[in-house]
């Protein structure tokens, strides 16, 4: 039993749907208590030290105890080309993307990269992470072995393609189909990892390993599937010329039965009149990934109008697609690309998105994203003062919100002071 002292922050509601100054609930001299992998109770400091007198106890002063960040969309095996100069998507995918991922051949390179993923992310206070791997199983292995270790709860699929890849990156319809089912039986349950079906996207995939994949959904509907959707427009007409019987993009998928709920849909930047309907009708998820979507030059997501009509919607870093391991600075790009499309996003609908949210859009809004009993002891421990910078405007504030903006507009992984992980203290 384990008592960690601090400011807590617990989300009581969606702050998309209500006031979002008053969707939480917050304790300037608060504790949360840990038993095992799991939270067992929030609240005023003085109350939770009073009910579980004998609990180990650690003090963070003044920090903000939060759920750890969820991460609903990466490519961990592009960790180390991040940052890659002067592309756009396509060109981005052949010139950097492919070559690099070609190297996960090599099993050692991929638990190489893993575990250098898992050192960035958790230090960014990230806590649960939502992968494509590469189109080698062992990438698939080494990813959620790299998450074991670390008793981080992750998701994640081997990426199929079978077309428009360089040949080291091909698979088949068969063994696309054989081997995400193989790595689905082998890891889907075991500690806290998830399987997620993972077709790359429209134009890498036949209609028959699409098929296959959407067979392969139909026989697991356990697991979640995620693939990209309308992220720019010289990829919207390419899924054009290559599927000319299908009405749009989001109808691709619908065909081969990869449109549904449980579907994670990455960037859906363009969509149209119908697929917006579309999605929403079948309650599919929706990952904005924001500083992806600005580095690659891809558009602005239309959170408030969608978030209106009630999507189901995540946030995401996309790395390396995304230019930052850290959900603090994909938080201030989604306030960037909020302000750019008219509407400027409260400081708790940005908490929000990046923890309860994108755990919502997993379909893990009961396990993780929120500090309350019964979730899971995910945690990042956040100082609001962190640089100089920040702790001048931060001591400024009149309410919470006010302290926490100028951590997520100018913060980085020095604000993140301690991570826990199903319980147990990461650093
Ligand atoms: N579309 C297909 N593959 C990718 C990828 O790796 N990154 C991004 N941003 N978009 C994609
Ligand atoms: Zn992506």
């Amino acid at each position: 039993m384990h008592i960690l002292l601090g400011q807590t922050l617990s989300f009581t509601s969606d702050p998309f749907k209500s006031a979002p100054a008053e969707a939480a609930t917050h304790h300037s001299t608060g504790a949360v208590a840990i038993d095992g992998g799991t939270i067992i109770a929030v609240g005023a400091a003085q109350d939770i030290r009073a009910a579980y007198p004998d609990a180990e106890v650690t003090d963070y002063g003044k920090a903000l105890i939060s759920p750890g960040f969820v991460d609903a969309h990466v490519h961990y095996p592009q960790t180390a080309m991040i940052a890659s100069w002067g592309k756009r998507l396509i060109d981005w995918l052949n010139s950097y993307t492919f070559p690099e991922e070609s190297r996960f051949v090599d099993p050692a390179y991929a638990d190489q990269i893993a575990n250098s993923y898992f050192d960035l992310v958790t230090a960014a206070g990230t806590t649960t992470t939502v992968s494509y791997c590469t189109i080698h199983p062992a990438s698939v292995d080494a990813y959620f072995g790299a998450a074991q270790a670390r008793g981080l709860r992750v998701l994640g699929g081997k990426t199929c393609m079978d077309r428009n890849a360089p040949d080291t990156l091909i698979d088949t319809a068969t063994s696309a189909y054989d081997d995400s089912k193989r790595l689905l039986e082998k890891w889907h349950g075991v500690d806290r990892i998830s399987y997620v079906i993972t077709p790359r996207f429209a134009p890498t995939s036949t209609p028959e390993q699409l098929e296959a994949l959407g067979a392969l959904w139909r026989e697991h509907p356990e697991v979640l599937m995620q693939t990209h959707i309308s992220e720019q427009h010289e990829e919207i007409a390419w899924v054009q010329d290559l599927f000319p019987e299908s009405r749009d993009y989001l109808d691709v998928y619908e065909r081969f039965g990869l449109a549904g709920k449980g579907a994670l849909f990455g960037h859906a930047i363009h969509l149209t009149e119908r697929e917006r309907d579309k999605i929403k009708d079948m309650d599919a998820s929706l990952i904005h990934c924001p500083t992806s979507n600005m580095f690659i030059g891809s558009g602005l997501f239309d959170m408030a109008g969608l978030m209106e009509v009630g999507h189901r919607i995540g946030l995401a870093t996309d790395t390396g697609g995304g230019s930052s391991f850290s959900m603090l600075r994909t938080m201030a790009a989604a306030y960037e690309v909020g302000q750019l499309s008219g509407t400027a996003l409260h400081p708790a609908q940005l908490w929000w998105l990046a923890t309860a949210g994108s755990a919502n859009a997993l379909h893990l809004g009961d396990t993780i994203g929120t500090l309350a009993p019964g979730y899971d002891a995910d945690i990042a421990v956040i100082d609001l003062s962190s640089t100089p910078a920040i702790a001048q405007r931060s001591a400024r504030a009149e309410d919470l919100w006010q302290a926490l903006f100028p951590t997520i507009m100018m913060g980085d992984d020095r604000a993140i002071t301690s991570v826990w992980a199903g319980g147990k203290k990461l650093f």
